[in-house]
């Protein structure tokens, strides 16, 4: 998959896009994570991509004509239309579910806005999909471009060290997680459930699949209604309501 993120401040993407499990994955071809300067599409002889709103108010607002051309030198350059996502607050709240079907796509463009906003007209023309990562405003759409680049790579083969790895965790089954333990099986007093450390394969599932229960109907009970749940998994929460 290729991720092409357009954006005024490659810089702070590119930081953080070398770093960990995605900088290792790009790396080694697992996923393709490209950065484009929307100030190389200006028009303008002083290179300025915002201007004052029209009707006046606070701030300044990207020009439509170069995110236009950046986003079309981007299709030249590939020879197809990617996907086009706009980070906004105004957008569909990011979940899990849409995570899993970007990442079986074969393009995506994800364009960063900043300041007050980007000129509608261009958003009109280029009608990308609107995605936000929950109702609070940050300063500009790069930190949730990477937050919406990194949650789509790890679901790439090969980009986390075991496939299976994302079938427990938080939010794949409509669950919550188990909590995890590792060395030492005593801290500060603490232990480590005994049954971690029984070797019994079978009750270690059992009990990890209750604590997944029980945490999620006592953090977020609104995922059970999503989360397919046996007849046990059923008799065990009916057991604890
Ligand atoms: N840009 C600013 N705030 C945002 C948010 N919550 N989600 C996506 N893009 C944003």
């Amino acid at each position: 998959m290729r991720i092409d993120i357009l954006t005024l401040f490659c810089d702070m993407c590119n930081s953080v896009l070398g770093e960990s499990i995605i900088g290792r994955a790009r790396e080694a071809g697992k996923v393709e994570i490209n950065t484009r300067d929307i100030r190389n599409y200006t028009a303008d002889k002083h290179r300025r991509v915002d201007d004052k709103p029209y009707g006046g108010g606070m701030g300044m607002v990207m020009q439509a004509q170069p995110v236009f051309d950046c986003f079309n030198s981007l299709c030249d350059e590939i020879g197809a239309k990617p996907h086009l996502i706009y980070m906004t607050p105004q957008g569909k709240t990011l979940t899990q579910e849409r995570v899993k079907e970007l990442s079986k796509l074969e393009n995506i463009a994800i364009l960063c806005g900043h300041y007050e906003g980007i000129d509608e007209r261009v958003i009109e023309e280029l009608q990308p999909e609107e995605i936000s990562i929950g109702d609070y405003v940050l300063t500009g759409g790069e930190l949730p471009a990477l937050i919406l680049a990194d949650s789509i790579s790890r679901m790439l083969p090969g980009v986390l060290s075991d496939d299976s790895c994302f079938e427990e965790e938080s939010h794949y089954n409509s669950l919550l997680e188990y909590p995890q333990y590792t060395h030492p099986a005593e801290w500060n007093g603490r232990e480590v459930p005994e049954v971690l450390l029984s070797g019994h394969h079978a009750n270690v599932e059992n009990w990890r699949r209750e604590q997944s229960l029980l945490r999620t109907l006592q953090r977020r009970p609104d995922l059970l209604e999503k989360a397919e749940l046996t007849e046990n998994d059923k008799k065990f929460l009916d057991s604890i309501e």
